[in-house]
């Protein structure tokens, strides 16, 4: 920043100088300018322009609330500032090691001209792939309680396009197929909702830092004018905060191709670094588990005779995990409260209470002699008054036994989430509902994160709110589900379309980890249903679907009948420092290469969708001068991913010497795959 911009900046901030013109930021490329400034009633807006084209025309700031006069028109401009950085910081885990953080900010002050004089400021960032920006609202000593019927920020495309989304605000929360339909005929659909405007630039709407506030959903008002509609809360008012805060950053991903979208880090930068400190007590780690027999019918969560959670059957899953290199063995059922109606309703379930038949101490004890640790499981029904009541005593316990992850689960319709009260800090006032992405549940997450850090546990939450990049805040925030996964390839009707991850990877993956629970090689769920998938794709998922707790979700006498492929998933690693997208069109397919975090090994995953293609892509990370192994698990001769058990199992295993700038074009079947472990050659 010059000298010249700080005293300006200065004088802005302090003084609250007037400011007649509009006020702007750049991207550091310089192709990204917004603008903001209030209209000639006084209506505060923004603008974007990419590449000297607007994608975002006049659109509104301003706010509604329960008990004051809105906060929409008659305002004027009373200060401004900028800033700058250009800096790096590291991942303690993730699918990248280091985020170059390189953007420009503006902050704007905006004064209503009525007698309260009430202001807010908008900082946006500006980076080269896209912006973030928040509302932000000073404390008021004659009101400190802020109480926002519904957020008005407004994004107001330019043009036309086609939008990869889930519907918003539906019950089934975010487990949805997602549909591609023009721009102009969404209505309410979750974020991150992608789009290519017919000019070819591809945008993706979303959120960073959804704290202590409610998520929100992109509602297309008319025409191509989109807002930000806010999840609805038991009080009425949608957000209820004291004191000075301010909004998550509302984020818009804006690149020429899907690989400038992939390769966004936009969000994480966007939220705090590290709180909890030293977190090498986060263990990334695949696992296997008690589970898919359940998801078949086969065992049961619920006690019984068919219940799946015994100590035999964990002995079991823990001698297997041992021979085959899992750190980790799910239990599901293993707790009192399954028995019953526990969907949205919760309120038997003991987090610290097993069934007689799972003795909790005798499988850790012997999980612990074989080097596994037991993977626990807190499944709430969606009643978090039960679970916080519950959670101190549950984590301290998993400590003591070994659980060093613990998957959370909230299943419950959208806005059945029970809560005993309407805001975490008030004493209990009885139940009340909630959203699974409204403030409350915002709040939830994070105590949840917060207490578990505590006794050095990890929360992969199921049925979640969606991901806002709170793991580079919380990192013992490894995973979570929000979309459909591999359950709905047991029982789903219909199951996962070819297409399904293919368009995941551009739209729900952009905002983090995904346990999308692969490695069905069996390819069959409930009463034999074929699962459209060939094997090889089942292993594209481990590099394809980035996550750093990742599960081979079959049961265990169905991956022992597939040991060559099983081999890829005992390998490939779960922690990356480089992510590339080498190919891929939304929808239709993606090639995706990481590197090991622990080694110069890299790893490539390839999906399609039912059309069979073989996209060249270039090796051009390898090292130059080096040569490598490439050992290829792809879809053999007659392969086919919607066809007969046999031609699904086709599959063909190879080895190959590669170098930088080679080329690879692996076939994929109509709903197949490929994986590859590159692994440079021993001299
Ligand atoms: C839904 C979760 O996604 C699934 O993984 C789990 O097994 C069930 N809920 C039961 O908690
Ligand atoms: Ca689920």
């Amino acid at each position: 920043m010059t000298i010249a911009r700080l005293i300006a900046a200065f004088l802005a901030s302090f003084l609250f100088v007037s400011v007649a013109h509009a006020a702007s930021v750049t991207s550091p490329d310089g192709k990204i300018v917004v603008t903001v400034d209030v209209d000639g009633e006084g209506v505060p807006y923004y603008t974007v322009d990419h590449d000297g084209k607007h994608v975002l025309l006049k659109s509104q700031l301003g706010f509604d609330f329960t008990d004051e006069n809105p906060m929409r028109r008659g305002f004027k401009v009373v200060g401004e500032t900028t800033d700058s950085a250009d800096t790096r910081w590291e991942q303690p885990w993730g699918e990248r090691q280091w985020i170059a953080d390189n953007h420009n900010e503006l902050a704007v002050t905006f004064e209503q001209g009525d007698a309260d004089h009430r202001r807010f400021t908008m900082r946006v960032r500006a980076f080269d792939d896209g912006i973030g920006f928040r509302l932000e609202f000073p404390g008021r000593a004659n009101k400190p309680v802020t109480r926002i019927a519904q957020e008005l920020t407004e994004f107001n495309l330019a043009e036309d396009g086609t939008a990869w989304s889930i519907p918003g605000g539906d019950w089934n929360r975010y487990e949805y197929i997602y549909s591609k339909t023009p721009i102009s005929a969404l209505s309410q659909v979750h974020t991150p909702v992608t789009m290519k405007l017919a000019d070819g630039t591809y945008l993706s709407f979303h959120e960073a830092a959804l704290v202590d506030y409610s998520g929100y959903r992109l509602w297309r008002v008319d025409g191509l004018r989109f807002r930000t509609e806010l999840a609805p809360s038991s009080r009425g008012a949608k957000v209820v905060r004291t004191g000075a805060f301010h909004t998550p950053w509302r984020t818009v991903l804006i690149a020429d191709s899907p690989r400038g979208l992939f390769e966004s880090n936009i969000e994480l930068n966007l939220n705090e670094p590290n709180k909890l400190g030293d977190v090498s007590w986060v263990h990334p780690q695949k696992f296997i588990g008690i589970w898919w027999d359940m998801h078949l019918n086969h065992w049961t969560w619920n006690s019984g005779p068919n219940h799946g959670a015994t100590t035999e059957h964990t002995k079991e899953y823990i001698d297997f995990a041992a021979k085959h290199g899992f750190r980790g063995v799910l239990v599901e059922g293993w707790n009192k409260g399954w028995d019953g109606v526990w969907f949205g309703n919760g309120r038997e379930f003991s987090f610290t209470e097993a069934y007689p038949d799972y003795d909790l101490k005798a499988v850790t004890d012997y999980a612990r002699k074989k080097g596994v640790h037991i993977i626990g499981h807190d499944e709430t029904g969606g009643n978090i008054a039960n679970f916080e009541a519950q959670m101190d005593a549950s984590f301290a316990m998993d400590q003591k036994l070994g659980i060093e992850a613990v998957k959370t689960g909230y299943v419950a319709d959208a806005g059945g989430l029970i809560s005993c009260n309407a805001d975490i800090h008030d004493p209990c006032k009885g139940e009340v509902f909630e959203w699974h992405d409204g403030q409350r549940s915002a709040q939830h997450h994070i105590a949840v994160a917060l207490d578990a850090a505590k006794y050095h546990v990890s929360i992969d939450a199921h049925e979640p709110i969606k991901d806002t990049g709170l793991r580079r805040t919380y990192p013992n925030l490894v995973a979570r589900e929000g979309a459909r996964g591999a359950e709905y390839d047991a029982w789903g009707v219909p199951k996962n379309p070819p297409s399904h991850v293919p368009t995941l990877v551009f739209t729900r993956l952009l905002s983090g980890p995904m346990d999308y629970t692969p490695g069905v090689l069996s390819l069959v769920g409930r009463d034999n249903t074929p699962i459209p998938s060939t094997i090889a794709r089942q292993l594209a998922y481990y590099v394809v679907i980035y996550s750093p707790l990742q599960m081979a979700a079959d049961t265990i006498e169905n991956l022992a009948k597939y040991p060559k492929e099983l081999a890829f998933i005992e390998q490939v690693p779960v922690d990356w420092s480089q992510s590339l997208l080498l190919d891929g069109k939304i929808g239709e397919y993606a090639v995706i290469a990481r590197k090991d975090r622990n080694s110069d090994a890299w790893y490539i995953g390839g999906v399609t969708d039912s059309t069979p293609r073989a996209p060249a892509v270039s090796l051009d990370f390898l090292d130059p001068g080096r040569t490598y192994t490439a050992k290829i698990w792809r879809d053999g001769d007659g392969a086919d991913g919607l066809g007969s058990q046999d031609a699904k199992h086709r599959i063909a295993i190879e080895t190959r010497t590669v170098k930088e700038g080679d080329t690879l074009a692996i076939p994929m079947a109509a709903a197949g795959g490929y994986a590859v472990a590159i692994v440079p050659a021993k001299k």
